[in-house]
């Protein structure tokens, strides 16, 4: 009767133990899991603060799965003008001036295609084959080239004459939800 006793207590001790070292475990491998799968979290947001983004600077998140580059402007604005009678062989022209042909979210397809003219965001995948652009920025000026073929875009991420790129970098949807932050958002939030 005893030993039926001990044998039945060393269960219970031992289901204890193991519920201990399960629940331990996970609490341990959640970190881990999570950021090996960023794309299973339940956020459909993501927010980036600009406080340290000084004019020309740039900074670059994951979301989605894809890069995205936010941009501050040295201006209220793309520092090159829409053109749309200069010639094929100008090659600060700009091959599609209102991005007609190309893709983002409504409310962007403006002048400075942003939600507002000093801040600009994009999918940093050139349109051509898809490799990573760079941005270079000058004390005035910023240009975002693609080094596998050199096509080359303005700060609006407007392809110009001469790029093999066909398209403007393509834009993601995002809210200026304050001066020095934005929201990345899936579309469907
Ligand atoms: S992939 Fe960018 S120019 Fe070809």
């Amino acid at each position: 009767m005893i030993q039926r006793t001990d044998a039945l207590r060393r269960k219970w001790l031992l289901r204890i133990v193991q519920g201990f070292s399960v629940t331990g475990l996970s609490l341990l491998a959640y970190p881990f899991l999570k950021a090996l799968f960023p794309g299973s979290s339940n956020r459909d947001y993501l927010e980036v603060d600009l406080t340290e983004l000084q004019p020309g600077e740039h900074k670059k998140v994951l979301w989605l799965g894809r890069s995205v580059i936010v941009l501050r402007r040295f201006n209220q604005g793309p520092s090159i003008a829409a053109a749309k009678d200069a010639t094929q062989n100008d090659q600060n022209a700009l091959k599609d001036p209102d991005s007609t042909l190309s893709v983002q979210p409504k409310y962007t397809q403006n002048k400075h295609r942003s939600r507002s003219p000093d801040v600009f965001v994009f999918y940093s995948n050139c349109t051509h084959l898809g490799c990573e652009v760079s941005v270079l920025s000058d004390p005035v000026k910023t240009e975002i080239i693609c080094p596998c073929h050199q096509s080359r875009f303005d700060d609006a991420g407007r392809v110009l004459q001469g790029a093999v790129a066909l398209y403007n970098l393509e834009i993601p949807d995002y809210t200026r939800i304050s001066a020095q932050r934005i929201r990345l958002q899936s579309s469907a939030a």
